[in-house]
């Protein structure tokens, strides 16, 4: 199950990433904003964080504007690794190597089949597993 959530700047942006979703046949959650009313990022950065670290949800996807502003939020969360990515390689090298459990897109920065792209490399690589990544992961939990 993928977690997604966004802010009414992300709120366009999501809707195609639901899509997408369901195209590729992946279960999601909608953890709102459900409008394009002006709302506040930390609040869906927190809630998908949160069913992320919980077990309930396997990933999570969230966006807003940059994607800045709702990584930081999710960042916040004890168990989360939320990668901001604007391309491909980050992507991959997110899930390699960082074993990033939630992606941050920004909506004002990236076209849509770019968004589409950097989704499924997301949801498509998988953790090195390499003893020296998992190393510096433990490094970052607090
Ligand atoms: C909303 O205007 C914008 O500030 C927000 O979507 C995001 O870009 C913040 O980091």
């Amino acid at each position: 199950m993928i977690a997604i959530g966004s802010d009414h700047a992300g709120f366009g942006l999501k809707q195609v990433i639901m899509e997408h979703l369901k195209e590729r046949g992946e279960e999601y959650k909608d953890y709102g904003t459900y409008t394009e009313e002006s709302t506040d990022y930390p609040i869906y950065g927190k809630k998908v964080g949160e069913a992320v670290a919980s077990g309930e949800c396997d990933r999570g996807i969230i966006i807003c504007g940059t994607g800045i502003g709702i990584s930081l939020a999710a960042n916040k969360v004890k168990g989360i690794r939320a990668a901001l990515c604007g391309d491909c390689f980050s992507a991959e090298a997110t899930r390699l190597h960082n074993d990033a459990n939630v992606l941050s897109l920004g909506a004002r920065v990236i076209g849509e089949d770019l968004a589409k792209k950097i989704v499924d490399t997301f949801l498509d690589t998988p953790f090195s597993g390499e003893e020296k990544h998992l190393r510096r992961i433990k490094m970052l939990e607090t």
